[in-house]
């Protein structure tokens, strides 16, 4: 290595007549590491996230340290601490559980590391430095559109039912998107045109662990059960992304012999795209995760340049140490 570089400058002396680095020698010498850690690679939407982070933050000229969590809090914990330790300089975290990583932030922040908050905001951490993500309470929001308009509550005598589930209570996005969704619905409910015959309404209640299929798909089993196995009919579903759609439509596939009702989602995950292309999905939300990586990638150059990180909202992300200015 050692004995390259020098030949290097030789080369280019004898050819410049002075002493001028070649690029890829300067490159290589003062490239910044990024440390980028992803929650799991078992959704879609997560491997591609990774992969854009990555390409477009090497195409920016900075070496990467990708990693996934598999889902567990202490694997992202001890993963954040050898970024930390191996000489990363800046972090972009999508957090498995937004509470978790306090402690290990307080490391980041002693060494002056700024973080970014890729998607789900990292609560009660004041090492947090900036938040991206897409406009969580928009996309519950547009579900709870979707059922409204598609059972014309508005003016369908009714009553509907409906069934409510919603992601994981340690992801802060999950509370936007529920509370999204049920600012559209949560008047039907009131006036008895949407009637939730399960009774679960409230969100820990309805929330699912991890997002996970498989658990959303077996809360879905036992509610089949109580209430729609002597053939009253489902109307509708409000499942917050598509891993909990995903278990939904298993779930009503083996039990459930009625009409189809509307199933929600997001992510547009390609088992979820051919369940509606078969008609076993109603909608998916589609966010372009190459943009959020892109917008990313602009905040993370800012930041190293020495200047601040564009945002365009400074009022709605409050971690509990304070509003992160966000994009
Ligand atoms: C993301 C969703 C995703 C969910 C499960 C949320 O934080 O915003 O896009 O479906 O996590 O991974």
């Amino acid at each position: 290595m050692k004995r390259k570089m020098v030949s290097a400058l030789l080369c280019a002396t004898m050819v410049a007549g002075m002493v001028v680095v070649p690029a890829a020698t300067a490159q290589a010498a003062d490239k910044k590491v990024i440390g980028v850690t992803m929650p799991t690679k078992d959704l879609q939407r997560w491997n591609q996230d990774g992969t854009n982070m990555e390409a477009q933050l090497k195409e920016a000229g900075y070496e990467v340290d990708l990693q996934y969590a598999s889902n567990d809090i202490p694997t992202q914990v001890s993963q954040i601490e050898n970024m930390i330790n191996s000489g990363c300089q800046m972090l972009v975290i999508a957090s498995i559980d937004g509470d978790s990583l306090g402690t290990v932030l307080e490391q980041a922040k002693e060494k002056d590391i700024p973080v970014i908050a890729y998607d789900r905001l990292i609560m009660n951490s004041d090492a947090v430095t900036y938040y991206a993500t897409f406009d969580n309470y928009m996309v519950g929001t547009k579900q709870g559109e979707y059922i409204r308009d598609q059972l014309d509550l508005d003016n369908a005598a009714g009553p509907f039912n409906i069934e409510l589930v919603t992601g994981d209570p340690g992801d802060n996005n999950a509370r936007f998107f529920f509370g999204g969704a049920m600012d559209v619905l949560q008047p039907y409910i009131d006036a008895g045109k949407l009637v939730v015959k399960s009774g679960q309404t409230d969100f820990e209640t309805v929330a699912t662990a991890n997002w996970s299929t498989e658990t959303a798909q077996s809360r879905m089993d036992a509610i089949i059960s109580a209430n729609y196995a002597d053939g009253t009919k489902l109307d509708a579903v409000l499942c917050s992304n598509d891993s909990t759609a995903l278990g939904v439509t298993n779930s009503l596939e083996a039990n459930y012999t009625g009409e189809w009702p509307i199933i929600t989602g997001q992510d547009c995950d390609k088992p979820n795209v051919k369940n509606m292309i078969s008609g076993k999905q109603s909608m998916s939300i589609f966010k372009d995760t190459r943009t959020l990586a892109s917008k990313v990638v602009e905040m993370v150059d800012a930041v190293m340049k020495g200047g601040e990180a564009p945002v365009n909202d400074t009022t709605t992300y409050d971690n509990g140490t304070g509003v992160i200015p966000s994009l």
